[in-house]
Parts: C-alpha cells; sequence; structure tokens
C-alpha cells in the first residue's frame, strides 16, 4: 500500500490522477490533495471518501511515497526535489525534467526498462508526443522510421479546465448571439473576446498556443520533436511536427506521414496495431470510419486508422491517431509508471 499525494488535484489532469487510480484499484493507503492557496476549502471525492485540498508547501510530502505532479513545470521545478528528499518518488506530467539526461521519460509499453534507472523523478511525456508514438511505435518494431510528418487537431482541455470553459462559454454567447438575430449568419466570432487563449476557439482553430522560437517552431512542437527521438533511442529520427489547437473539447488528432527503412505492406501494419497493447485499431474505408476525439474520449486505447500508402516518398505510410489526452496522455501513463514501481 502506497502513501500517495497528487499535486495539482484540482486540475484537468488532476482530477483523472484520481479516476485512474480508482479504477486499476492502486494500492492506496492514504492521499493527500495538493493545490493552490486558492483550492483551499474545496473537496474531492476518493473512494468514496471526502478528501479536502491541502496547499502545496514546502513540507507536504513527509511520509509520502509516490507524488504524482501536474501544476505546471514551474511548480515542478519548486517542489520535485522536495518531494524526493522527503523520500517520494516523482512522476511528473509537466515539461520540468523530460529532457534531463538523467531522467527516465517513459511510455510503458514502448521503454519500460527506462523505469528502474531513475533517482527520484520519472517524467511522463508530453499527451501529443505519448499520443503520437502509441501510433507509430507498433509500425516502428517492424521498421525503423527515417522521417515523420505530423499535423496536430489539439483539444482545448489540454491547455487546462479554464480552456475547456472559454470554449464552451464562446460557442454559447455565440450561438445566443445567432438565436437572436434572426438568422443572420453574418455574425463574427471575432468579437468574443478571449482570455485563455489568444485567439476566438470557438468556430475557429489556431496555431497551438505555446511560444513560438526563433528558428519558427512552437514549443509544442518542438517537445514532440525531442521527446520522440528520446523515448525511441533513436536520435537520428527525422521528424516536423506542425501543431494546431482545435475547438475540440477533449482528446488530441494527429495525422501522421511516414518514410520507413522497409517496405511494409498495410495488411502487416494493421496486424502490428491490433496486437499492441493500449491502441485500437479503426479502419473502416467502407464506411469512413476512422478515429476521431468524440470515439477516443474516456478510453484508455489509442485510436489508429485511416491506413494508407503515402505515395509521395519510398515506403511511405500514412495514418490517423485519436487519443484521450487526459488519459493515455497523461493520467494513464503516469498510473501505469507508478504501477511498475510497486
Ligand atoms: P488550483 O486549482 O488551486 O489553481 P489545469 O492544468 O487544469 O489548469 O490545473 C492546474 C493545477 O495546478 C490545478 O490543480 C492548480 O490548482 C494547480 N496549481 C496552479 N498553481 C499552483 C500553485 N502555485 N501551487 C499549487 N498548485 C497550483
Amino acid at each position: 500500500m502506497q502513501k500517495l499525494a497528487i499535486v495539482g488535484a484540482t486540475g484537468a489532469v488532476g482530477k483523472e490522477f484520481l479516476r485512474v487510480l480508482e479504477k486499476r484499484r492502486f494500492p492506496v493507503s492514504s492521499i493527500k490533495l495538493l493545490a493552490s492557496r486558492r483550492s483551499v476549502g474545496k473537496k474531492l471525492e476518493f473512494q468514496k471518501e471526502t478528501v479536502p485540498i491541502e496547499e502545496l508547501k514546502k513540507d507536504s510530502f513527509r511520509g509520502v511515497d509516490l507524488a504524482l505532479f501536474s501544476a505546471g513545470a514551474e511548480i515542478s521545478r519548486e517542489y520535485a526535489d522536495k518531494a524526493v528528499q522527503s523520500g517520494a518518488v516523482v512522476v511528473d506530467n509537466s515539461s520540468a525534467f523530460r529532457m534531463e539526461e538523467s531522467v527516465p521519460l517513459v511510455v510503458p509499453e514502448i521503454n519500460p526498462e527506462k523505469i528502474s534507472e531513475h533517482s527520484g523523478i520519472i517524467a511522463n511525456p508530453n499527451c501529443t508526443s505519448m499520443i503520437l508514438l502509441m501510433g507509430v511505435y507498433p509500425i516502428y518494431r517492424l521498421s525503423r522510421v527515417r522521417r515523420m510528418v505530423v499535423s496536430t487537431y489539439q483539444a482545448v482541455s489540454g491547455s487546462g479546465i479554464r480552456a475547456l470553459e472559454e470554449l464552451l462559454n464562446q460557442s454559447r454567447d455565440y450561438l445566443d448571439e445567432l438565436n437572436q438575430s434572426n438568422g443572420s449568419n453574418e455574425l463574427n466570432a471575432k468579437k468574443h473576446k478571449p482570455t485563455v487563449f489568444a485567439h476566438p476557439i470557438a468556430f475557429n482553430l489556431f496555431s497551438h498556443d505555446s511560444t513560438v522560437g526563433s528558428d519558427g517552431y512552437n514549443g509544442e512542437e518542438k517537445k514532440v520533436m525531442q521527446e520522440c527521438q528520446k523515448i525511441l533511442g533513436d536520435s537520428e529520427l527525422k521528424i516536423s511536427v506542425t501543431a494546431v489547437r482545435v475547438p475540440v473539447l477533449r482528446s488530441h488528432s494527429e495525422s501522421v506521414n511516414l518514410e520507413l527503412e522497409k517496405k511494409l505492406s498495410l495488411d502487416e501494419i494493421r496486424e502490428s496495431i491490433r496486437s499492441f497493447s493500449g491502441v485500437k485499431l479503426v479502419d473502416y474505408p467502407e464506411k469512413n470510419y476512422f478515429p476521431m476525439p468524440l470515439d477516443a474520449s474516456g478510453r484508455d486505447e489509442v485510436l489508429v486508422g485511416r491506413i494508407r500508402e503515402d505515395y509521395s516518398c519510398e515506403n511511405g505510410i500514412s495514418l490517423f491517431i485519436s487519443g484521450d489526452q487526459l488519459l493515455k496522455g497523461a493520467a494513464l501513463n503516469a498510473v501505469q509508471i507508478a504501477e511498475q514501481l510497486l
């Protein structure tokens, strides 16, 4: 039995931690729910008990065996070491330590052997990297990927609960206004002032909201490019990513073009996906039915389909992936890592 602390318990991923731990019957003897001072006084349910939220402090980790962090990189940088010094193992969902050489970056279906190399902190990959690799790795096992081109369609909940509310509120306001305008559809979504994102998200989409660097790539794109190489242990993998935020509540989707080293048949590829744990093949061209965020939401499996040849290069394969970025893309993967520590 483990004494747990959840840092960021009130957040979009924090709440999923609690559901996943319950669902997978993780052996918990006690749990501390930590968040900012703003949340003190709130309570959450865990295993049919009401647990009060406590303010995260330096000494919050006394007696804790395992701390799951999802309160952003700044909080992880400030508090993860304190948790480790108190004797806890940290599974960190932020980007704070992912690229540090001494910190394993783990997807248990892909590189579980790295878990035992930790020195207190294990990093959970970025949600987009994780969902991407769950779709690509079954193929990578059969043939190394030379080059990968990825375009993402990312749900707003990847940016937290307030972003999710922003999409709902903007959509509601826009539709209310449309109702009152006697059917005129000339209303302009631009006038619905965003607060979380820089641009309106209802009835719109935009380049991912992370900062764009001098090389033209934004932070999300860079994370995916670097993390995929680290997780696969393949620094030669060529990868280019375009990350886009779309008005979807939950689950990220990704369009992927692969250039393989070896020629594989589509049947071999479908079979490799069918037989890979944590992934579901959804590939029904006759019904035009492929992975969708609505189908992926709330599911542990990442959905993979639209598998076809990419005629633009040698041994080219195209596919489409949808996965719940709060589950496999965050909380589920972290709990799977924690299970390997038991
Ligand atoms: P709080 O709800 O008290 O602000 P999300 O990614 O959904 O926005 O959630 C972020 C999580 O990180 C929340 O649980 C939030 O708590 C927590 N958090 C944010 N700032 C702090 C802080 N300074 N100390 C502790 N937890 C924080």
